[in-house]
């Protein structure tokens, strides 16, 4: 009786052993679906509309090339765009909506750091990729390792516009004037103050507004009164058109400095002539002479009828990315797909060559654009 309960115990023991053994070694799932689907979180509508519109156009692009050619291992790939108004909490729910109703594999998106610090913690949960192509501070690939972005991050981003201000224009004063209700804004005004503080300059104001203000004209006065050769700008181009109205009409002389968001053809629609010789930071510009950057700007002209900007570039980026995960990952499992994008080196961009550091940022150079006759031209390249 003992033997046989002994040999029983034994069979089960070797059973066990076997379904484990199997269990550990079981390759990731081969999925062929017939559709992928990605989602985009960018803000279509709302008060930075033009960087929505871009986002979507460079991830349609993307994908629109990867399905010419077959789609991903077999399967087509489809678009679920949802519109985050520019509010994080419109931004939390259209990923909520993406990766629950959807069922996304990904997601690009969204375009300001305050949405996508909203969203990312969703994707993470979910262990759901989720890539920016353009939210630059630097807290939003911190939330998790699902967190990826196309772009450089703001502490380079201030570094390079102070470097600018000292080095180029070799100026030695400067005031701040930022949204502190930003991440973004407030983040690289921080960069930009320690950064050209280190290099000996001053910042002789250091002012800030509220979410949606219109009137500036206040902090405008105080910084008048200090006579500071750059006003430091780092805000997106429709408060950015704003700014530079009124402090020119006080009569404020400064050249005026900003980062990426200023990247919008609406900047001198708002700005006018008050804009003209102020200079930004940037990803990418359409000038830019590598192979990846001439034949995206040249299908994306003849796709969208407009020339390409930071953003429909970076989102670009971004998808084609999130794809080339998905192909090497050959399954649809959110951590295979999530590993294979971790481990990308040198992934040909449009932006640059891609690959991540620890914590899921592309280290890339920066460009110097200065606004011109109404138009954006090229000034300088800023590498790392
Ligand atoms: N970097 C901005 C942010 O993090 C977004 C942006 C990028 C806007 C590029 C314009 C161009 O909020």
């Amino acid at each position: 009786m003992k033997n046989v309960s002994i040999r029983i115990m034994a069979l089960c023991l070797v059973l066990a052993l076997i379904v484990s053994l199997v269990g550990c070694t079981k390759a990731p799932v081969q999925t062929t679906v017939k559709e992928i689907v990605i989602g985009v979180v960018a803000p279509m509508t709302g008060d930075v509309a033009t960087f929505g519109k871009s986002t979507r156009q460079g991830v349609e692009l993307a994908v629109k090339q990867i399905n010419d050619k077959g789609g991903i291992n077999g399967s087509t790939v489809v678009i679920k765009a949802e519109d985050d108004k520019n509010d994080p909490v419109e931004a939390a729910n259209a990923a909520l909506k993406l990766i629950s109703k959807d069922k996304v594999i990904g997601i690009v998106g969204s375009v300001a750091s305050k949405c996508t610090l909203a969203a990312a913690p969703i994707a993470q949960s979910n262990k759901i990729p989720l890539i920016s192509g353009t939210s630059t501070n630097e807290k939003v690939t911190q939330v998790g390792d699902f967190i990826f972005r196309a772009c450089f991050i703001d502490p380079f981003q201030g570094l390079v516009m102070a470097k600018f201000a000292s080095e180029n224009l070799k100026k030695t004063t400067a005031a701040v004037l930022f949204d502190i209700d930003n991440d973004y804004t407030k983040g690289l005004a921080e960069q930009f103050k320690l950064n050209f503080e280190k290099m000996g300059g001053k910042v002789l104001a250091y002012e800030t507004y509220g979410k949606g203000d219109q009137d500036f004209n206040a902090q405008l006065t105080k910084i008048k009164s200090f006579g500071p050769e750059i006003l430091f700008l780092p805000d997106y181009y429709n408060t950015v058109g704003l700014i530079a109205k009124q402090a020119r009409a006080q009569g404020i002389k400064a050249i005026f400095l900003g980062g990426d968001g200023w990247d919008s053809e609406d900047l001198v629609k708002i700005g006018g002539d008050a804009i003209e010789g102020g200079y930004f930071s940037n990803h990418y510009s359409p000038d830019s002479t590598s192979p990846e950057a001439v034949s995206f700007r040249s299908a994306y002209e003849a796709a969208f009828k407009a020339t390409p900007d930071a953003l429909a570039a970076l989102a670009y980026d971004a998808a084609n990315i999130l794809m080339e995960g998905i192909k090497q990952a050959k399954t649809t499992d959110g951590t295979a797909v999530r590993n294979a994008m971790a481990g990308l080196k040198n992934f040909k961009a449009v932006s640059g060559n891609v690959s991540f550091d620890s914590n899921r940022n592309p280290i890339k150079g920066a460009v110097i654009l200065k606004v011109q006759g109404g138009k954006q031209v090229f000034e300088a390249v800023i590498n790392p």
